[in-house]
């Protein structure tokens, strides 16, 4: 896969100004990167801490023939390739640290229990055909969480601060990429098994928040299109949003 390295000091998110360029038909690959973000966004509306010079924010366009139900796929590959980046390009230092790494449905890249990044997909489709997908990585490189919000810092964490030295940024999107490649090359296979092994999640007692609801029962399974199954005392339940605690 061909990247078209577009770099911008501050943006407000780069999945705005990528999904500009999607509409004025920039091609595949092109992949918009900022320093910082003032309007950094996540899943369910949330705000992404973006602070200046410290974490990757990265925007990909992509422009794959997939169908609707397999969108769910490149949320998975964008968390696989962070995964693969830590666990093959810093394999020592996980290991000396004895840092565990995980992913959580459906989105989130933990170490130790914290999360190291976040992966959010926009998409446009007309009808069943998707005309393109704004897939965006957030990575924790040196990110310190001192004027973070309380929660953010009681469950975030960076590569900095698991590994106890400072990172190059550019090497490590570099390395992120490069996985991001592979991973994108290899659809249409379906990525599922291989993001299924990486959950923590499943096998695992879950309380899930989905909106009102809370769904509470043992993880099972991740269907093709990514939605997780709870067995719960009234039977199975099929989530397809929400949060896993
Ligand atoms: C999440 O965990 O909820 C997803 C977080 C995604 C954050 C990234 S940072 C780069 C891109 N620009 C944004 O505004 N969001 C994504």
């Amino acid at each position: 896969m061909h990247f078209d390295l577009i770099r911008h000091p501050v943006v407000t998110s780069t999945m705005d100004v990528c999904r500009q360029l999607a509409e004025r038909d920039a091609p595949e690959g092109t992949v918009v990167i900022a320093g910082e973000q003032t309007a950094g966004r996540g899943r369910a509306g949330r705000v992404w801490f973006s602070p200046p010079g410290q974490s990757l924010f990265v925007s990909i366009l992509l422009r794959p023939q997939l169908a609707p139900c397999q969108i769910g796929w490149l949320t998975m590959i964008g968390a696989l390739a962070v995964y693969e980046m830590v666990n093959e390009e810093l394999s020592d230092e996980k290991a000396q640290s004895s840092s565990q790494l995980t992913i959580k449905w459906f989105n989130d890249v933990l170490l130790d229990g914290r999360k190291l990044a976040g992966v959010l997909v926009e998409t446009s489709l007309t009808g069943d055909w998707l005309d393109y997908a704004v897939l965006g990585i957030g990575l924790n490189v040196n990110t310190r969480f001192d004027d973070a919000p309380e929660e953010i810092r009681r469950r975030a964490t960076s590569l900095r601060e698991a590994f106890r030295r400072e990172f190059d940024r550019e090497a490590v999107l570099q390395s992120l990429l490069r996985m991001f490649s592979i991973r994108y090359e290899a659809l249409p296979a379906s990525p599922v098994a291989d993001y299924a092994r990486r959950l923590d999640t499943l096998g695992k007692r879950v309380r899930l928040s989905a909106g009102e609801e809370i769904v509470e029962g043992e993880a099972v399974r991740v269907e093709e299109d990514g939605a997780l199954i709870v067995v719960t005392e009234k039977g199975e339940r099929v989530a397809r949003f929400g949060d896993v605690a």
